[in-house]
């Protein structure tokens, strides 16, 4: 197992990428804390690694390395870590399949998380896990957003699974914190920004229909992980909102993002109805960070400035990924 745990050492990297380091790197003696990250290779997990490395003593473990599946094998890859602080960034995201797929969403995205909880409680360690929008239905009236304490009520198997992640940690008695986040992108992983960028590119004058009637928070895991380690270095502890300030529908998203990168393209705003998906998703599931703004603690902006910084930042690696996408099809 010593083996399969894989340091992340990317100082340098982070350095470059983040605009206002939050913190000043330790001295070299200084004894720095372990970190766990499970999930390391996707979005968020990537962006964790590189936001907690000067800080921490990161170990990131991939699907490859630790697959939650295998439920039994969760205590042991922590105990082998012996983290002060676990982050669990691994998750079964494909709404859609979720709903055929109920035995897989509930393993991975709420027995695993158990599993973890229970090794955490053992060696005192804390959980930081993240959680989703989609626990509400999406029946309050617009433009009204969810806070922590509004009635959870999730309409798909993704929501429900999360859900239940989120219940059994917290039953576990075990020191967590847990972060609801919602419409997640970042420069490692795939996206609906990146399909936007491959679509226009590949087909610059084919009209798309792109829903705008289904308004959320989009949300940059880089600002995320930031996030995430203000709270862990702040000894934060329950439940909290993490996403990128205001709101907007996929439409407005896709349109302000192409805009950015400059390339053409021809969005038509839809209706949910036109555009039926597996999955049933909520039509309002704006998130209020209510609880970082009651405790000034907040890091998120908003989220055109972000994704701003975002195309200022990875332009020309979002068009590189893109046309080789396209080339291998
Ligand atoms: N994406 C969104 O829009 C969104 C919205 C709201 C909430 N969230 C939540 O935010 C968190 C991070 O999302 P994300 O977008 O960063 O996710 P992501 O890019 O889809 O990455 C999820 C990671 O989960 C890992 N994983 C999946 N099945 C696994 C298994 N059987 N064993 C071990 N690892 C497994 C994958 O590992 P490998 O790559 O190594 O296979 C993958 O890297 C998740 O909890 C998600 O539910 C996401």
């Amino acid at each position: 197992m010593l083996a399969a745990c894989k340091f992340i050492r990317n100082l340098e990297i982070f350095k470059k990428i983040m605009n206002q380091p939050m913190f000043e790197t330790r001295g070299r003696d200084a004894v720095k804390p372990r970190l766990l990250i499970i999930g390391v290779r996707g979005q968020l997990g990537y962006d964790c690694a590189q936001a907690f490395n000067p800080d921490f003593s990161v170990t990131g473990l991939s699907s490859a390395e630790l697959d939650l599946s295998f439920t039994e094998k969760i205590r042991a890859a922590v105990l082998h870590c012996q983290p002060e602080v676990i982050i669990n960034c691994a998750a079964y995201t494909q709404v859609d399949n979720c709903e055929n797929e109920k035995e897989k969403a509930e393993l991975i995205n709420s027995v695993a998380p158990a599993h973890m909880a229970a090794t955490a409680k053992e060696i005192g360690a804390r959980l930081v896990h993240i959680s989703t929008d989609y626990v509400f239905s999406g029946d309050k009236p617009l433009p009204k957003g969810y806070s922590e304490t509004d009635k959870v009520d999730p309409v798909s198997v993704y929501g429900r699974s999360k859900l239940a992640g989120e219940t059994a940690i917290i039953n576990s008695g075990c020191e967590h914190i847990i972060v609801r986040t919602a419409w997640l992108y970042g420069i490692n992983g795939h996206n609906f920004l990146k399909t936007m960028l491959r679509l226009a590119l590949s087909e610059p004058t084919t009209e798309r229909k792109i829903v705008a009637d289904q308004f959320g928070c989009l949300t940059w895991s880089q600002s995320l992980a930031r996030q995430l380690l203000k709270l862990v270095a702040g000894g934060s502890r329950g439940l909290y909102h993490g996403v990128g300030e205001g709101a907007a529908s996929w439409y407005e998203v896709a349109e302000y993002f192409l805009k950015l990168m400059e390339v053409e393209h021809q969005l038509i705003p839809c209706a949910t109805a036109e555009y039926p998906t597996p999955a049933r998703r909520p039509a309002n599931s704006i998130l209020i960070n209510r609880r970082l703004k009651d405790e000034d603690i907040l890091v998120m902006r908003p989220w055109r400035e972000d994704l701003k910084l975002f195309v200022e930042n990875y332009r020309q690696a979002l068009l590189d990924e893109a046309r080789a996408a396209i080339s291998a099809t």
